[in-house]
């Protein structure tokens, strides 16, 4: 089994579902050049039957990207297969994403059909989709709340029709861990010819368990995940890209598996995707928030200036963030505050650093965060006696 994890981003899609207005088509290739220049395998840019709108985004979006994969979502209804084969006509290479629930749920309450007609619908689809393009990807939606037995099913269909990616969704992000890797692992046991194809995942966060799930499918052999930058996406959103990717990174001693990223781009296309969906990023969101590498306490302040390793996992720069943050509040000790004390170029004979620690708590009491222009001023009044 492949070592690579295909990186497949729905921000555009997925993601731009969850947004109050929809993205121009200017913001629409701002974004998708960013998630090039940050090395994902797979852009979905679009539903292109869904607005002219989305059609003129996907058809933009075509000619200008050349490295990343560019692929467009699609019923199993003829016209949408059509419209979004013609919106990505100008690309060299591209693919088509087809799907249709398959849980018996959605299929009686939703699409009022049975499973044969499901069965009958995806089949004749995927060979529809195969006149554009030999890259088809089949999502079985709704696939964790799906029968062991009709998801093997229709899976086994779909390879034998040429489906190259078959992605299973946690559609409403139902799945926990172990349950999510049983299904990959049933499939990878009872379907034929399973290896023909690329098992695919994409978790959504109702439970906020995208991250863990899609960690937990790659375990059972999954080797496309599905998600978005900063975790944007329907409801609770999707399965946040860049944890997924680092952790991969980090934890490569027990998966074994790598990814195609160039990770000193995720900080800076985290930031773009925030700003032009204006969706702040929640200050302790697991490796773009603004507290994610920096320190509060004294004793992790401590700690990390003796060896940074202490209290960060990953080094701030792997993702393209300049610098640590030890954040000046009444918890700081003296080891932070001597650090920004030489950071200015003070020397230790320049002032008393019991008198300047016991000002600065003082200060901290009552401002809250102290920076290191207030050091400046504090330590005026700390002058060592000649
Ligand atoms: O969540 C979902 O099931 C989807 C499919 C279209 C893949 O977004
Ligand atoms: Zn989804």
């Amino acid at each position: 089994m492949s070592s690579k994890v295909i990186i497949f981003d729905t921000t555009l899609r997925d993601g731009e579902q969850a947004l109050q207005a929809s993205l121009s088509v200017k913001e629409k290739l701002q974004i998708a050049l960013s998630l090039e220049k940050c090395g994902i395998d797979i852009i979905e840019v679009g539903f292109p039957i869904s607005s002219p709108g989305d059609f003129k985004s996907v058809q933009t979006i075509s000619k200008k990207i050349k490295n990343s994969k560019i692929c467009s979502l699609a019923r199993c209804v003829e016209k949408d297969i059509e419209v979004a084969g013609d919106a990505m006509s100008s690309s060299d290479f591209f693919r088509i994403h087809i799907f249709l629930a398959t849980s018996t749920l959605h299929m009686e309450s939703k699409l009022r059909k049975n499973f044969n007609e499901i069965i009958d619908m995806s089949v004749s689809s995927v060979k529809k989709a195969l006149r554009y393009t030999d890259d088809v990807e089949f999502s079985c939606e709704d696939a964790s709340r799906t029968t062991m037995d009709n998801l093997c099913r229709i899976v086994e269909k779909l390879i034998k029709s040429g489906v190259k990616t078959i992605n299973i969704p946690d559609t409403v992000g139902y799945a926990i861990p172990n349950e999510l890797s049983n299904i990959i692992k049933n499939l990878f046991e009872r379907v034929p010819n399973i290896h023909k194809s690329i098992i695919s995942v994409h978790c959504h966060n109702d439970l906020g368990m995208a991250v863990g799930n899609s960690i937990s499918a790659i375990q059972a052999g999954a080797r496309q995940i599905e998600g978005t930058i900063n975790g944007m996406g329907e409801r609770a959103g999707n399965t946040a890209l860049e944890e997924i990717i680092m952790a991969i990174k980090v934890r490569e001693d027990i998966l074994g598996v790598s990814t195609n990223i160039v990770h000193k781009e995720i900080y800076r296309t985290s930031q773009i995707i925030s700003q032009i969906c204006n969706m702040p990023i929640p200050a302790n969101k697991a490796i773009v928030g603004s507290n994610a590498f920096s320190h509060s306490s004294g004793i992790h302040q401590d700690g990390v200036l003796k060896n940074r390793k202490n209290y960060e996992i990953m080094e701030p720069n792997t993702i393209g963030v300049k610098e640590v943050k030890l954040n000046l509040t009444s918890r700081s000790g003296r080891a932070a505050v001597k650090y920004y004390m030489d950071k200015m170029g003070y020397k230790d004979h320049d002032y008393d650093i019991d008198e300047l620690y016991s000002a600065f708590l003082k200060l901290a009491d009552k401002k809250g965060q102290v920076f290191d222009y207030d050091l400046e001023a504090l330590a005026f009044f700390s002058k060592k006696q000649e």
